[in-house]
């Protein structure tokens, strides 16, 4: 059963301080909204405040990153013994990684295995760069970013994908609807290939890159898209708000 799932990625925004206001301004409506499981994933450093703020409610918790190894001389990464204890989700993959700190996909397998270790739901990100999409590449590569990620690893159950074509993240120029869905329905073939039916009726795969309140109810309505990872619109409690509730309201658990 696929329930809708909205994650908001917060990357590398808010003070604690504006954490608490955020989660203040729509912790109680969020809570009350059904039928979708609703992630936030704030700054490391404001894990433990927002997870204090949403306790009792139906708000769930990840981090955006995280280190492979449990612990040691690893000044300033963050191990997946110390998130386990925090939050029940994890970004993995995510393309500002790949881009900005020269993650690889070996690096995001060892990830992935990190995080299963502990039994962190991994969020794993996929996607296309604009050049590889204009070449008719989004295939290829996203099957191939796919496969090094899971390479090894045995399914599992509330694995989460999230596939976002890069040009459209921060970009204000989403994908079509037609166009996730069907990158979508090409990654949840990839995961039927590489385990089975079942998995493939499973796993929930969301769309990423330009989600705002606008758009929303558009993706919902697609067949394979079981959600969203908001990056901006996650940011302002009206917008996150509206997201949700249109998810609420279009998508119904499959
Ligand atoms: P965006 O980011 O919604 O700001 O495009 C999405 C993401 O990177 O997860």
């Amino acid at each position: 059963m696929r329930v809708p799932m909205i994650i908001g990625n917060w990357k590398m925004n808010t003070t604690v301080s504006e954490a608490t206001e955020l989660v203040n301004e729509m912790r109680q409506e969020l809570d009350q909204t059904g039928s979708v499981d609703k992630v936030i994933c704030p700054p490391f450093i404001s894990l433990t405040t927002v997870r204090e703020l949403i306790k009792g409610s139906s708000i769930k918790l990840g981090a955006q990153n995280l280190y492979f190894t449990e612990k040691g001389a690893y000044t300033g990464e963050i191990s997946p013994l110390m998130l386990a204890d925090l939050c029940q989700f994890v970004i993995i993959g995510h393309s500002e990684r790949r881009q900005y700190f020269n993650e690889t996909g070996e690096v995001t397998n060892k990830k992935m295995r990190a995080a299963l270790k502990v039994k962190l739901n991994p969020i794993l990100c996929v996607g296309e760069k604009l050049e590889e999409n204009e070449e008719g590449r989004t295939e290829e590569i996203v099957t191939e970013q796919l496969r090094t990620s899971l390479a090894g690893l045995d399914y599992l159950t509330g694995l989460i994908i999230a596939y976002e074509p890069i040009w459209a993240i921060g970009t204000g120029k989403a994908a079509t609807a037609e166009q996730a869905d069907e990158t979508i329905g090409l990654i949840r073939h990839n995961i039927f290939e590489l385990y089975n039916e079942r998995a493939a009726r499973d796993v929930r795969i969301l769309y990423g890159g330009s989600v705002t309140a606008a758009n929303t109810t558009e993706f919902m309505r697609q067949p394979e898209i079981d959600g969203a990872l908001v990056g901006g619109a996650s940011l302002r409690a009206s917008q996150f708000l509206s997201i949700v509730k249109q998810t609420a309201e279009t998508r119904r658990v499959r």
